[in-house]
């Protein structure tokens, strides 16, 4: 298959790339490195990205930003951030996504475990993470052309805890490498409407 895999650089996003290019044909993107350069909250870049490279018969996205603050601080302007970025960033993939996928083809998008386990400053995430696990769910039914639509949902990952272990305390944390079997099963299965929690 001819995989556009966006967030190729990142935590998961490497394990993503070491999992699936052994059988596929992988297209790096990310918004400063990869194959191509896309930008998921600017749909003009999606577009010219995904234009670049033609018909694929998967594409799975690996990347999304949202603010982790304070709740009794945050204003809408903060809750903006992950809903131009990490929410309407994947579900725009996606749309546009469409005009260049080949039939039977899928769309893996990435969540977290944020909206079923929360944590402190992590509202945005949680509201984002669940928006997108729903849209999945629902679009999933009205793909045309035997396309499939899935989410992957992780809990804080191994490599991130340096970053993260102070807000994810009690968490069992996953490897990237475990994370990554999850976007194989999503690109490479049959199901569709699936939000796969990797705990
Ligand atoms: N790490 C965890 O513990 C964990 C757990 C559950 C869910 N998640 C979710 O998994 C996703 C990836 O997390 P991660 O930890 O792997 O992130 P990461 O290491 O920070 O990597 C982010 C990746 O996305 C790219 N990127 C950033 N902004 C972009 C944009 N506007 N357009 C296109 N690409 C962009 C980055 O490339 P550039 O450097 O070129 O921008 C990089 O390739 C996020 O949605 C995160 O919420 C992460």
């Amino acid at each position: 298959m001819k995989i556009v895999l966006v967030g190729a650089s990142g935590i998961i996003g490497k394990a993503v790339l070491a999992e699936l290019k052994q059988r596929h044909d992988v297209i790096t993107a990310s918004r400063t490195s990869g194959d191509i350069q896309i930008d998921i909250s600017d749909t003009k870049s999606i577009l010219e990205g995904l234009a670049s490279v033609g018909a694929f018969d998967a594409l799975v996205s690996a990347t999304g930003s949202v603010h982790f603050g304070d709740f009794n601080e945050m204003q809408e302007e903060e809750y903006q951030i992950g809903i131009a970025n990490k929410l309407m960033g994947q579900v725009n993939l996606v749309l546009i996504g469409r005009e260049f996928i080949n039939p039977n083809g899928s769309f893996t998008l990435t969540t977290g475990i944020l909206n079923r386990d929360p944590i402190r400053y992590g509202s945005s995430a949680s509201m984002v993470n669940g928006a997108l696990d729903a849209f999945v769910k629902a679009a999933a039914i009205e793909m045309p052309k035997g396309l499939r639509i899935n989410s992957v949902s992780p809990t804080v990952i191994t490599e991130a805890m340096g970053k993260y272990a102070p807000y994810f305390r009690g968490f069992a944390p996953v490897s990237a490498e475990l994370a990554a079997l999850a976007y194989s099963k999503s690109v490479e299965g049959h199901q569709t409407g699936q939000v796969y929690e990797v705990n």
